[in-house]
């Protein structure tokens, strides 16, 4: 039995949530391994919307084990209030493990990731604020925190005071912002202990002896490929790999072990943050694009920046993840345009590129070659199947998945489970 990748084609947002949510119901593990709770997944089932932000969507699907590996980066009082919000609203979140090896966010974290932010002025990045980005840079500076310290109250105090002796320096010379006391941190850090410690485990033995035992293992990305810090559009990118091989690295699942790589992609383009977003669009179809995707970020509230399908993006989100399948989402959104555009290729200084440019100062520049086809005025989000679809967004369909790399295996039509339609099964 397989362990498939789920992730993002695109700058995120694409609908990862409700894709997994679909496969929730027929995997027996969903594991989060990249970001924290800067990702959001939006889930409706019936009447009921949950937003979760840290929590894998697999929570919401009963007998699905829901797993923190050790690839994310943790923030514990997030991590209690989501558990709580969930248990408030009758959803059993008693399956959750938890990595011993995850890092966690500590509140300094936080506080540098906003300061940075403001000391940046315009080269900011347009981060989420949660501490994200100096939390793995202190995994990487190996000065970070992991969950099995907070089991060795003389070790992760010894942690903390390493991390803070350079920490306070830059926050009070560099920042002018006050000093963080290791009694402070260390203090919030254990008010969480009791509560965390039976959800711990070493999730990468759990998991491999679950593929061995024949079951489903569902490895899905927090935010997206144009995300992912080597092969997004850097320095305007988040600080985890968000491709399929974050998954691997991510895990402790090794490539061999991944049968499918499922890549979320929606219908036109969205991006929060800063960063270059060729097909972004300043006009009035952007503001109908976001107007009609309700296209405000489930964390930050922010409006997104809309714009056309990029096809260039797509091929690249192939070849970087090994896309075995594309689920493709919120076609509905494109209702009542007589012509929709769709980038084909970029054109940089009167030069053409039908694939990803080599550096940012090109990608900064590319500007879109667009295909114009036939919009459908039908409203979508009553189809069941593809054969409901009008002809027009049908051919929509079969010429985005032309032009894409990969197989396309369904279609969004609005937010509810049952407006996907199957055109293949994924699994
Ligand atoms: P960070 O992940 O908070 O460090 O933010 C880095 C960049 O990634 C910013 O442009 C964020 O807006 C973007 N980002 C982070 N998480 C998400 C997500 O789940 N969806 C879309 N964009 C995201």
């Amino acid at each position: 039995m397989p362990a498939l990748v789920l992730i993002g084609a695109q700058w995120g947002d694409e609908g990862k949530g409700k894709a997994t949510d679909q496969l929730g119901g027929s995997v027996d593990y969903v594991v989060k391994f990249n970001g924290g709770n800067n990702a959001g997944h939006t889930v409706v089932i019936g009447d009921d919307t949950y937003a979760l932000h840290l929590l894998p969507s697999g929570i919401l699907s009963p007998g699905c084990v829901p797993v923190i590996a050790n690839g994310v980066v943790i923030d514990l009082g997030v991590l209690f209030q989501e558990i709580e919000g969930l248990e408030a609203r009758g959803v059993d979140t008693s399956k959750l493990v938890v990595s011993a090896d995850a890092h966690v966010i500590a509140s300094y974290n936080r506080v540098l990731d906003k300061v940075t932010e403001r000391f940046l002025g315009s080269r900011k990045i347009g981060t989420t604020g949660r501490g994200i980005g100096p939390t793995y840079a202190d995994k990487m500076n190996r000065v970070g925190v992991r969950v099995q310290d907070l089991f060795d109250e003389k070790i992760l105090r010894a942690k903390v005071e390493g991390a803070l002796e350079l920490k306070n320096q830059v926050l009070v010379k560099v920042y002018n912002r006050k000093a963080v006391t290791v009694d402070s941190v260390v203090e919030d850090l254990l008010s969480y202990v009791d509560r965390l410690r039976p959800m711990v485990c070493d999730t990468g033995l759990l998991l491999g002896q679950a593929l061995d035992a024949g079951k489903t293992v569902l490895l899905e990305g927090g935010q997206a490929t144009l995300l992912d810090v080597d092969h997004g559009t850097y320095p305007f990118v988040t600080s985890s790999n968000a491709t399929s091989g974050g998954a691997c690295t991510g895990s402790g699942i090794p490539p061999n072990r991944i049968d499918k790589v499922i890549a979320v992609i929606k219908a036109y383009t969205t991006r929060v943050g800063e960063g270059p977003f060729p097909t972004e669009l300043d006009d009035g179809d952007g503001e109908r694009l976001r107007a009609n995707g309700h296209e405000y970020g489930t964390t930050t509230g922010r409006p997104r920046r809309c714009g056309w399908y990029d096809a260039v993006i797509a091929r690249y989100a192939t070849r970087v993840n090994g896309v075995t399948d594309f689920v493709l989402t919120k076609l509905d959104v494109l209702t009542g345009w007589d012509k929709i555009p769709v980038c084909v290729a970029y054109e940089v200084d009167g030069v053409r590129f039908d694939e990803m440019p080599m550096t940012q100062t090109d990608f900064h520049h590319a500007t879109p070659v667009y295909e114009y086809l036939d919009g459908w005025t039908e409203d979508l989000t009553t189809c069941r199947t593809f054969e409901d679809l009008p002809k027009n967004a049908q051919l929509y369909i079969r010429t985005l998945e032309a032009m894409s790399g990969a197989p396309f295996s369904s279609v969004g039509v609005g937010p509810g489970r049952e407006q996907t339609l199957e055109l293949r099964p994924l699994l």
